[in-house]
């Protein structure tokens, strides 16, 4: 976990695609703390998105910036992960149900220098990450079902960030929790009371007017 206490994931999917370069640019300038990058493969989720060349044009661009890939693919194979750590990510994340062997995956990503994360979809138990703990650095808790950008945060997802950390706190486990899907600056501190130290934010966030006045909103919400 970096050192600051709550992180700001600003999700591309609900920037302005036709002007990705300023919008990103913005996020950074205003505060934001990573840029989350969405893959979908219209295999995994029913929606296609990013590959790696774009996620090496954007590296280029903005050398210092967290690039944090949310792959929505299946399967998940060492050559997809490659190609984007070899692009420029920082944090990669996979689902389990699209990966046969998740431990060896999450070797895989670490030893390629990146943080390895497993997603976990609304329905998706978390009782496998007790036996991961070594080889993960961070649980994205999806909110939504994952696809779109613009859906409303499904309340029964809050119980498993609970869950999640509570069992990371048993077992001892150094991870952190990043949340995926509806957050915006009315739910922002309850989730975080649940556990969630990382917020992906896109709408909320890339569809404001103003991003400015956007991202001071969910600061001031999560200093309440
Ligand atoms: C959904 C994606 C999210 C999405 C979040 O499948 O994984 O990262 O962009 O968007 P909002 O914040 O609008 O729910
Ligand atoms: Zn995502």
């Amino acid at each position: 976990m970096e050192s600051k206490h709550f992180l700001i994931a600003g999700s591309i999917l609900s920037a302005d695609l036709l002007n990705l370069e300023r919008d990103v640019k913005e996020a950074l300038d205003t505060g934001v703390d990573v840029i989350h990058f969405d893959v979908m493969d219209y295999h995994f989720v029913p929606n296609m998105t990013f590959g790696p060349a774009f996620l090496k044009a954007m590296r280029a661009k903005f050398p210092n910036a967290i690039f944090d890939v949310h792959l929505m693919v299946s399967p998940v194979t060492e050559n997809i992960v490659d190609d984007y750590a070899k692009a420029g990510a920082n944090w990669i994340s996979f689902h389990p149900e699209a990966c046969t062997h998740i431990e060896r995956m999450l070797t895989h990503i670490q030893e390629l220098g990146c943080k390895a994360g497993l997603a976990l979809n609304p329905a998706t138990p978390p009782q496998l990450l007790r036996y991961l703990w070594a080889k993960l650095d961070f649980v994205l808790v999806m909110t939504v079902n994952p696809g779109f950008g613009g859906q409303k945060t499904i309340p029964a997802t809050l119980t498993k960030v609970a869950d999640v950390k509570t069992m990371a706190e048993m077992d001892d486990a150094k991870i952190f929790i990043e949340v995926d899907g509806g957050v915006k600056d009315s739910n922002i501190k309850e989730i975080a009371s649940y556990g969630a130290s990382v917020f992906v934010v896109g709408s909320a966030f890339f569809g404001a007017e103003n991003k400015q006045v956007a991202i001071d909103a969910l600061h001031k919400a999560l200093e309440k």
